[in-house]
């Protein structure tokens, strides 16, 4: 490292049991230093000291925003605490990296933003996944025409725990899959319908089934549960020309690409002749490097502050998971009714680093005539699926949680 090379000097808040990775990351880094941790539950405090002795501790997190020789926060704390600390923090002048999800209303995320951009400090949120090898892998594969257009997307996520108790399982687990809809798809849904089932808790659910409808008609499913034997993590994404499958738990093939799909016949006499073919072709496995998606994701907070690099997980992108996530508590509540999203970047993608490329909302435009097997070659600007002439949609990524 160059010897004028900055180093960022980070407090983290809350040190419970993901809390620590962040202070482990940081403190491992050449461009930063973790100088103090706040926690309320001063047993956690001891653990901090014993592993980190060269980090302070305080049961004040406001002793940490106070200290002028502290750049930037990371706030892991439980949900419902993130708005508040996030605005004290940035109101004191600090760089925030705060857990997942930013807040739980969209009006609040929106004055997040907003204070940020006053304040001329980096807001980011962890949303961790759009810092793993294998997402970011799967995102180009897409965004190079490698999958066709998106048909739709499935993603599981269960296991036995951690329950919560201030947030239930779609703010849990249910952010990270709704951010890597948003990025894949490089669109925030038009509507959500949700509905899910309170089991340990009264009135939190314990288990959530969610359905994302995108701009176009894209149609991405999440299945997220605290009561469930397994543990998986996968994601599945059906394009028209080829098929992936993601799974975080599976360390030797994590992205597989399948050549599977429905074909045209290069011809037919007749409607009664016509029918698509099944292409059941090679599956190719993407080397995937393995490094921790918390350290990609710490890399690029420090890329923002100190290079001013584009952020992918900035305010306005965690402003349209929060939208997702405000309408599918709505759906909830409803018993499972279509709820539209009132994000403020609709149908915009939201990720500053993310590419331009509008993928949930291109159509295929074929090659010439007599191409044999007929695929787009490329994709050009969303028809309106609802209207009359548009065509069928047949025709055209420590583990974190
Ligand atoms: N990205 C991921 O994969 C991932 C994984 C786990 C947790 N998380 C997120 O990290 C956050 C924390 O989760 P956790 O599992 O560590 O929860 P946890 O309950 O184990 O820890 C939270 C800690 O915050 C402390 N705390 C609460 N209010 C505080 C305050 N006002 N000041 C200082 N400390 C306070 C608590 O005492 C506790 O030690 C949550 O937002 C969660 O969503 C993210």
């Amino acid at each position: 490292m160059p010897e004028d090379a900055r180093v960022l000097t980070v407090g983290v808040i809350g040190c419970g049991h993901w809390g620590p990775n962040h202070i482990r990351v940081f403190s491992e880094h050449d461009r930063s230093e973790v100088k103090m941790a706040a926690d309320l539950n001063a047993s956690r405090l001891d653990r901090v000291s014993r592993r980190f002795p060269g980090v302070r501790t305080t049961t004040d997190y406001r002793d940490l925003l106070g200290d002028q020789t502290i750049d930037a926060v990371v706030i892991a704390t439980p949900t419902k605490t993130h708005g508040a600390i996030t605005r004290e923090a940035l109101e004191a002048g600090k760089h925030v990296l705060v857990e997942k999800p930013l807040c739980d209303s969209t009006e609040e995320a929106r004055r997040l933003t907003a204070l940020a951009a006053a304040t001329g400090r980096v807001l980011m949120v962890g949303h961790v996944f759009l810092f793993n090898n294998g997402i970011m892998k799967l995102r180009q594969a897409i965004a190079r025409g490698e999958l066709g257009r998106i048909l739709y997307a499935d993603a599981v996520r269960t296991n036995l725990g951690p329950v919560r108790g201030d947030v239930n399982a779609l703010y849990d687990l249910g952010t990270h899959d709704i951010s890597i809809f948003n990025y894949l798809m490089d669109a925030t849904p038009v509507a959500v319908s949700a509905q899910g089932s309170c089991i340990s808790q009264t009135t939190i659910e314990d288990v959530c089934f969610a359905t994302l409808k995108y701009p176009d008609g894209t149609l991405g499913h999440i299945h997220v549960s605290w009561l469930n034997p397994r543990k998986v993590r996968t994601l599945t994404v059906v394009g028209q020309q080829k098929m992936a499958l993601w799974d975080d738990v599976d360390p030797s093939d994590t992205l597989r690409l399948y050549d599977k799909g429905l074909d045209e016949p290069p011809y037919y006499d007749s409607f009664g002749e016509f029918q698509f073919l099944l292409r059941n072709a090679d599956v190719h496995l993407p080397k995937i490097d393995r490094v921790e998606p918390l350290v990609n994701q710490a890399n690029a907070f420090l890329d923002t502050v100190l290079d001013s690099a584009p952020c992918r997980s900035g305010g306005r992108e965690a402003e349209a998971v929060v939208a997702v996530l405000e309408a599918a508590t709505r759906s909830l509540q409803m018993g499972g009714a279509t709820c539209p999203v009132s994000a403020p970047h609709l149908g915009e993608p939201v990720c500053a680093d993310a590419g331009a490329v509008t993928l949930a909302g291109a159509t295929p435009v074929y090659g010439p005539p007599g191409t044999t097997p007929r695929r787009p070659v490329a994709y050009s600007v969303p028809p309106d699926r609802n209207s009359a002439d548009a065509p069928s949609p047949i025709e055209e990524t420590c583990k974190p949680e």
